[in-house]
């Protein structure tokens, strides 16, 4: 056990405040994840993949922080975005009930994104709510996912159509998971910790371009600070605006173009967090089409995420007139009106909901362009 390489970043919220842990070697670690528990009862939520990673390790270490609690795994859900669904909503509850779980359990979520959202939504609604503990194992799942009580499944109309905001009450982010991630879902996530750069800290997103090598070779050092610098910064947004009534929008920087370009591409082409890279270029453009920034704030934010190995080329197979239409079907969409997050400099952003079609499609041209 490694305790002197752990941090906690507080998310401030009066009584559903909660910590983050960030460290090495965290997954046994009972002492952080017992005053977590509501009650004697847990329930550890994965999937098949996270189950048999390293031999099971990672999910018999989970387990061996609770003793003297009733432990239940659920580790049958299968792999995959499309599994946050309906079915697997209701099969966890199944499985809770059958196991006799009362309102005094607690549902561990151990896994990325996926898993968090699919258990978070559960353990919001199952007997009005239960305690809840995130373990993220993605990149993604620890800068973002993991924190800030965003939880959800997916309906045929749309991902993430149905969900609650509901805060855990600790988030475990064991930094030593990351190892066993395919090197593409790795460096997805490194796309959401430049965000943070971009939209509130310059001397953060300067500190990923001096250390841009040492991210993409997933060094220790480098990672606990670039997770935890991520988690203060969002943690800093949720407790202004815990439910996305104003300034909690600005954490979705890039992502309107982004999610335009999964929907075109059949969520196949891209990873969420490649899709978000090619979204920030795209809404770096357009910053620069309005004349907020000068052209030298959208090189250097293509340099860093080329040089982390993201993709900063927007696909020049999708049309403008596709674009446009996707973005104008997005959830963010309020009143009519499409709400766009661009930026006045590097580390600083804000909500835009006057932007013209003229000066989409001219962000767009742009960012075909970037290489
Ligand atoms: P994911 O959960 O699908 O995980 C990616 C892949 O990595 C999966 O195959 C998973 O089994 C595997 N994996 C996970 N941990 C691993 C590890 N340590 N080693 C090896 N393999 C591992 O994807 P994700 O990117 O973590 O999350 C995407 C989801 O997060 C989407 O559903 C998205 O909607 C959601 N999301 C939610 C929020 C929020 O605020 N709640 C924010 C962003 C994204
Ligand atoms: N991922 C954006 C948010 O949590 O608000």
């Amino acid at each position: 056990m490694n305790q002197t390489k752990t941090t906690s970043v507080n998310v401030s919220l009066g009584d559903r405040s909660y910590p983050v842990h960030i460290g090495q070697d965290l997954l046994g670690r009972g002492d952080l994840m017992l005053p977590a528990l509501v009650g004697d009862q847990v329930a550890i939520i994965t999937n098949t993949t996270i189950a048999s990673l390293e031999g099971g390790c990672y999910l018999e270490s989970v387990r061996g922080c609770f003793a003297n609690q009733k432990v239940d795994v659920y580790d049958q859900l299968p792999d995959g975005e499309q599994h946050k669904s309906f079915a697997n909503y209701q099969a966890i509850l199944d499985f809770l009930m059958q196991r006799r779980h009362n309102r005094s359990t607690t549902l561990v979520a151990l896994g990325g994104g996926v898993v968090g959202d699919l258990t978070g939504f559960v353990a919001a609604t199952f007997q009005r709510g239960v305690g809840f503990v995130q373990i993220p194992t993605t990149l993604l799942a620890q800068v973002d996912s993991s924190v800030g009580g965003k939880t959800a499944i997916n309906h045929p109309a749309g991902k993430n159509m149905v969900g609650a905001f509901y805060q855990p009450s600790a988030v475990l982010a064991d930094i030593d998971v990351l190892n066993t991630l395919p090197l593409r879902e790795y460096t997805a996530g490194l796309a959401e910790v430049i965000k943070y750069g971009v939209i509130e800290d310059p001397d953060f997103f300067a500190w990923c371009e001096a250390n841009s090598a040492a991210l993409a070779e997933r060094d220790p050092q480098a990672l606990i600070h670039a997770v935890k610098r991520s988690v203060e910064v969002k943690a800093a947004v949720v407790a202004e605006d815990e439910r996305e009534q104003g300034r909690r929008a600005i954490l979705n920087y890039g992502h309107t173009f982004g999610h335009a370009v999964e929907m075109l591409t059949g969520y196949t082409r891209y990873l969420h967090g490649e899709a978000v890279a090619l979204g920030m270029v795209a809404a770096a453009q357009l910053s620069a089409v309005q004349g907020r920034v000068t052209p030298d704030v959208v090189e250097r934010l293509i340099d860093l995420l080329k040089a982390v190995g993201l993709p900063v080329a927007f696909p020049a197979d999708l049309s403008e007139d596709a674009v446009l239409d996707a973005m104008g079907m997005d959830k963010k969409v309020l009143d009519g009106r499409q709400r766009f997050i661009v930026a006045d400099s590097i580390g600083s952003v804000q909500v835009d909901d006057a932007v013209t079609s003229m000066q989409l499609r001219s962000a767009i041209a742009q960012a075909v362009l970037s290489k």
